[in-house]
This record gives structure tokens, sequence and C-alpha cells, in this order.
């Protein structure tokens, strides 16, 4: 399946197609460990543009950002040229480099920190404890997409913008519009939706302040100055993308790896304290998000090959988790690794604004699961992997069978 060809010295190549092949969706990591094996960079066939797959490698670009600039497409609906028009919806941060990045950056962490996250537990907790006791009851299956993974993280971030929870439905809808990786109008038309309603919010917010984030962001100023409407709407759609997708995916991997593993499901009941590194360990072996694009600013070699400024580079975090010269023995689950070194949440100064609160949800919950259930596995109906988007990596369908 995977097309090894050394076209200039030994670097090998992927075409685009086998990367939308359903084995690659289900499972990628036996192809990235082939393609380790002729180097850590690879080329897409046809194109200027590599992916990253060694953990050396990606750590490299992520930490030189005057290097490899996070400034690619922004425009994400709408046409192209002025993006402050009410029509036209452009992500900010994340698409940001220095310094305008080392200015928004500044403003949102306020909003993020571990302390207003902490802050944040109980009704998270809440939110968990309403959609588990809403399991159907008398052993029947649950797909747990529908009935947690999905509606918890949309929760958390609509209440947090100041978003009527009710929106959740629309929202799931843009959110997973925005990582498509289909372009086309009905895409098109919920992005412009998404846009508009969002930008209508933050109108409101101007003349009604509440006590959200939105208002927070309507208020603040950078430099002295307001923040643009336009800025303001980019932002909400990054959380909404950037947050909801994420903890949907984290929370179904997790809940995956146990359905497999009945003895962690008891080792974890019994310890507790086992919980934060179960996160982190299945944010290494399977990455929530699988690959951001960079592009290169500079001429350097990078892996044996000379990227030159213009090279597109798409970082493979869920590849790079599983290098073998940094994670022994990558493909098990282990956790008595040194963990803190995973690159799931990315590094350097786009790393992860929304780590902790994505976190503490996926704590909570698991330990909501953990004092209700004595085990867990596999439900009748088969899981499916989502097929949209190489972006991120989940579930479509996740039916489990909770014995309480
Ligand atoms: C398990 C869940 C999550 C994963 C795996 C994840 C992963 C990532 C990664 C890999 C990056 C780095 C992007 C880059 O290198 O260009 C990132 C950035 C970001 N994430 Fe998350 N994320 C998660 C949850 C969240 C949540 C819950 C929020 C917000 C509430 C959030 C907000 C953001 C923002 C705003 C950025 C951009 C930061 C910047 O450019 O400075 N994420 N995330």
């Amino acid at each position: 399946m995977v097309t090894l060809s050394e076209p200039s010295g030994r670097v090998p190549e992927i075409a685009e197609h086998e990367l939308f092949a359903p084995s690659f969706f289900d499972d990628p990591y036996p192809t990235y460990a082939a393609l380790r094996e002729h180097g850590p960079l690879v080329r897409l066939a046809g194109t200027r543009s590599y992916l990253v797959i060694g953990f050396d490698e990606a750590y490299h670009v992520l930490r030189h950002h005057e290097r490899y600039s996070s400034a690619g497409e922004r425009v994400i609906a709408g046409e192209r040229g002025d993006a402050a028009a009410p029509d036209r919806v452009r992500l900010v941060l994340i698409t940001d480099d220095p310094p305008r990045h080392t200015r928004f950056r500044g403003l949102v962490n306020r909003a993020f920190t571990p302390r207003r996250v902490r802050d944040l537990e109980p009704f998270i907790r809440g939110v968990v404890e309403r959609l588990v006791d809403a399991f159907p009851r008398g052993g029947a299956d649950v797909d747990v997409v529908g009935a947690l993974t999905v509606p918890l993280p949309v929760t958390v971030i609509a209440t947090l913008l100041g978003i009527p929870p009710a929106e959740g439905d629309r929202f799931k809808r843009w959110s997973n519009a925005l990582i498509a990786a289909q372009q086309g109008a009905a895409r098109r038309a919920e992005l412009m939706a998404m846009g508009l309603y969002l930008m209508g919010a933050v109108v409101q917010r101007r003349a009604e302040p509440a006590e959200d984030l939105l208002t927070a962001l309507a208020e603040a100023e950078i430099d002295g100055e307001r923040l643009q409407d336009w800025e303001i709407t980019g932002f909400a759609v990054l959380l909404l993308v950037a947050g909801n997708e994420t903890t949907t995916n984290l929370i179904g991997n997790m809940l995956n790896v146990l359905a497999g593993r009945p003895a962690l499901w008891e080792r974890l009941r019994a310890d507790r304290s086992l919980v934060e590194p179960f996160i982190e360990e299945t944010l290494r072996y399977d990455s929530p998000v699988q690959t951001l694009p960079r592009i290169a600013l500079v001429e350097e070699t990078l892996g044996g090959v000379t990227v030159s400024p213009g090279t597109q580079l798409h970082v493979c975090y869920g590849a790079a988790n599983r290098d073998p010269r940094t994670f022994p023995e990558p493909d098990e689950f282990r956790l008595d690794r040194e963990l803190s070194r995973h690159l799931a949440f990315g590094s350097g100064i786009h790393y992860c604004l929304g780590a902790p609160l994505a976190r503490a949800e996926a704590r909570i919950a698991l330990e909501a699961l953990l004092d209700r259930v004595t085990g867990v596995s596999r439900g009748a109906a088969p899981a499916e992997r989502q097929r949209a988007s190489h972006i991120v990596r989940g579930f479509q369908h996740l039916p489990l069978s909770f014995r309480v």
C-alpha cells in the first residue's frame, strides 16, 4: 500500500490518495512505522510538501517558529481579501506568527489558566453526571460518541463563550464542517452560517455585556486597541473547533483503549492516581490531533531533507508520538513511560491553550465512569473511526457495553 521511492536521494514518498484509504483512517500507525524505516520526513508525491513523522524533527519545527511559520491559509469561508468583511471567517492565533500571536495569546491566556479551569470543575462534573446518568439502563450498549464524548465539550465551550448550550447541535455541525477535508457548497454554507451567528453574538455583547468570554474579549485591549469583531469571531471559531472535536476524540480514544483492556479498568478503579498517567499515555498512543501545517521560511536540512522557503511541512504529532527513538516499544500502551514528553498538545509558542481544560474534562469523565461501572467492553455493533479529516483522530461511533 505504501509507495516508497527515492526521487532525490533517500526520501520516502507517499501518494496523497493513500492517506485517504479507509485502512489508513482506521489505523495509520503501521504506515508511519514502515515509512519511518526510510527517514523522518516523507514527501507527498508530486508536491513540495512533506509529512514530518520523526519526533526530533517535529519538535524542532514546533520550537522554531521563526523558521517555520503558522501563517498559512487563513480565510476559511467567504472570498479572500478583506478579512474583516462580515461574511468571512478567519482563524486567529493558531494561524498567527509573532508579534501578533504574542499579543493575542497574552490576552487569552488569562481565560484558560489552570486556576480558571479548577473553578470550572464543579460545572464540568455536573454536565458529566447528567450525561452518564442518562445512559440507557438494563445493560443496553451505549454509543458513547452521541451520549458523552460529543455533548460534554460542546456544552463546556458554549457555556464558556456564553452561547446557549441548546445550540449544541448546530455547533457540532459547524465544527464538523470546519475540519472536513472535502470542500464544497454545503461546507461553505455551514461555515458562513457559523461566522454570521458568532459575529452577531459579538455585536450583541458590545451592546449588552454579560459574564462570559465573548464579553471579556469584546472589552479587552491589545496595546490600547480593542479587538475587532472579526478577530473575536475568529477566536470563537477556533475555540469551537480546537476545543470540541479534540476533546471528544481524546475521551473516545481513552474508552477505546480501556474496552480492549479489562485488567487496566480494574487497575484504574483500584488506584485513581493512575488516571492522569493513563490520560497522558492515551494522548501519546492515539493522539486526537494528528497533524497541522507549517511553512518553512528558511533553507535548512531537516531529517536529511533540504527544505527551502515555501516548503510546506505537515507536522504529524501522532506519528512523532510513536517514534521508537523517543518512546521505546511505541505501539505498546504503558503507564510507566516518561509521559511528559509527548507532542499531543504541540510544543513551543502554539502549545495548546486548552490543555488544562481538556485534561480536566477527560479526568472528570473517566472518574465518573470508574465510580459507577465495574467493567467496559466493546458493544455488539462495530466501532467506526471518523474518516472526514486527517487533522483529528477519533470515532464516529463507539458502541460500548458497561457492567455496573
Ligand atoms: C485533547 C484535546 C486537545 C488536543 C489534543 C489539542 C491539541 C492541540 C495542538 C496539537 C495544538 C498546537 C497547534 C500547533 O502546533 O499549531 C493546539 C493549539 C490550540 N488549542 Fe488545543 N487541543 C485540545 C483541546 C483544546 C481545548 C479544550 C481548547 C480550548 C478550549 C483548545 C484550544 C487551543 C487553541 C486556542 C490553540 C492555539 C494556541 C496558539 O496558537 O497559541 N484546545 N491544540
